[in-house]
């Protein structure tokens, strides 16, 4: 079968040409990388666990009615999704302190937070993916007011989701990043999100032990990045029980 066009490559994942128009193809890859890709390395079984992992959170927000990019699963390592027009935020929702926050204002990892609070980074590698406000957003034109309005809504509703999915298998959602797309239908916008949810994209703490389940694993060499996204993907009943990391994988259908 000839190779599918190549729409971006990424660090962690490939758009590829779908099969219809408006859909993509989104390959995850094993690699990892962290502080702006000073620090990389391949794990091996990383993509296929992200790609379930993020089926699993997308279908969910599409159960309880929060719109999302995602189509289908097609194999191990890659999903049909539809083509959406990326807006050029990282939008993250933190519940409890941790990295970036807790360096910039001085509070320590784990700190409750008064209540989830939303932040804004812009999109650009060379830049660093820098913190910025709602006025240097509309200022810039990255997005508009009404936008911003509904990123936040909508990032609050999937903090409430994820929050909850995680709590039922004793894991703390600390904070997550999600990207945010526009489609238009009949010449109307309308957000969604896009891009994945996965351990990559979040902290994610033990509640019990406080054991980091995500990728401040790798950032911070505390052990065997897999070992911990398997557990996540164990626990929320993406793999069966018994699967350990020196096993392999094994995906449930
Ligand atoms: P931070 O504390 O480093 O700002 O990260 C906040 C959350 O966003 C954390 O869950 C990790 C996630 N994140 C990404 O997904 N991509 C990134 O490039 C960064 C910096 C953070
Ligand atoms: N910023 C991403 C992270 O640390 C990856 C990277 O910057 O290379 O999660």
């Amino acid at each position: 079968m000839a190779r599918r066009k190549k729409i971006y490559e990424g660090k962690a994942k490939i758009l590829y040409e779908g099969p219809e128009p408006g859909t993509f193809v989104q390959y995850f890859k094993d690699d990892a990388t962290a502080f702006n890709a000073q620090k990389k390395a391949t794990i091996d079984g990383k993509g296929v666990l992200n790609n379930r992992l993020s089926e699993f959170f997308m279908k969910g927000l599409t159960q309880v009615g929060i719109p999302n990019h995602f189509i289908k699963r097609i194999n191990m390592r890659e999903q049909l999704i539809r083509s959406v027009e990326i807006i050029p935020l990282e939008v993250i929702v933190r519940n409890f302190a941790a990295g970036s926050i807790s360096t910039r204002l001085g509070l320590a990892e784990g700190t409750p937070l008064p209540r989830p609070i939303v932040e804004f980074c812009y999109k650009d590698d060379k830049l660093g993916d820098p913190l910025v406000s709602e006025e240097h957003i509309i200022a810039f034109g990255w997005a508009a007011q009404q936008d911003l309005d509904d990123m936040v809504a909508l990032a609050l509703r999937v903090n409430d989701f994820l929050s909850g999915c995680f709590l039922a298998v004793g894991i703390k959602l600390v904070d997550f990043k999600i990207e945010i797309g526009r489609i238009w239908e009949n010449d109307f916008p309308r957000l969604v999100v896009a891009d994945e949810i996965s351990p990559d994209s979040c902290r994610l703490w033990d509640i019990e032990s406080g054991q980091k389940l995500d990728k401040d694993v790798f950032r911070r060499d505390l052990g065997d990045l897999a070992d911990a996204y398997t557990e996540v993907a164990r626990r929320l009943g993406v793999l069966p029980s018994n699967v350990t990391h020196a096993a392999k994988p094994t995906l449930i259908n």
